[in-house]
């Protein structure tokens, strides 16, 4: 059976109430905290680091999933590490080596994921796929929330899974951008089990939106 996953991103989030809407989405059964740190480089907009990502490690237990969204991540992989994250993602296009930073993130003892842009086709993951704990496919161009998923982002999801499963890799996909209770069904179709969702979480009711979620792919409790 598939194990379904929701990852709420706090991006969405209301940051003067930040602490108290993550103990909505843990106490509604969200089963990972979404991480997104970008850095007005890779991508156009800078969101926040390791101190925002320190004071929240203290108020929960959820699983930390921190997509990167950094050129060169190798360089600040302890530092994210001691700060509280439990997996890092970085970019496929961000990093120079990404063989070597993935072999990194593993040596700094946490989960590993590699994104992909929506331009970015899989064949880029060759060389790592064997490592890697999760792959993260975009479904919108990462910079923003609140963006439409772009359809064919989909198609490529289908492609990952079946690969995935022609070559026996067990890495988790997962999905980010533009995902909500209209589509989830859809890209869960298409293979992945870890949704990312910022807007359709953190806008209007946190715990009734938490719950719809898991309702509809059937993530269990
Ligand atoms: C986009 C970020 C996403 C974003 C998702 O660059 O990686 O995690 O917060 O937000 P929504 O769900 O609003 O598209
Ligand atoms: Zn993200």
């Amino acid at each position: 059976m598939v194990m379904f996953k929701l990852a709420p991103s706090i991006l969405a989030a209301d940051f003067s109430k930040l602490g108290e809407q993550i103990h909505l989405v843990e106490a509604a059964g969200a089963d990972e905290l979404h991480i997104d740190v970008m850095d007005g480089i890779f991508v156009p907009s800078i969101s926040f680091g390791m101190p925002v990502i320190q004071s929240i490690r203290g108020v929960s237990k959820m699983f930390f999933d921190v997509h990167l969204m950094i050129t060169e991540p190798v360089r600040y992989l302890e530092e994210f590490v001691k700060a509280g994250a439990d997996g890092i993602t970085v970019h496929a296009e961000a990093c120079s080596d990404l063989k070597e930073t993935v072999k990194r993130v593993k040596e700094a003892g946490v989960k590993v994921g590699v994104s992909i842009k929506p331009d970015t086709p899989i064949s880029v993951l060759e060389d790592v796929e064997p490592y890697l704990d999760r792959v993260l496919v975009m479904t919108v161009n990462p910079g923003f929330g609140g963006q439409k998923l772009i359809p064919e982002c989909v198609e490529k999801v289908r492609e990952l899974a079946k690969h995935r499963s022609s070559c026996s890799f067990s890495y988790d996909i997962q999905v980010d951008g533009g995902i909500g209770l209209s589509n989830v069904r859809e890209v869960a179709d298409a293979g992945a089990e870890v949704f990312v969702a910022g807007t359709a979480v953190f806008r209007g009711n946190i715990l009734q939106n938490v719950k719809a979620f898991k309702e509809e792919v059937g993530v269990a409790d």
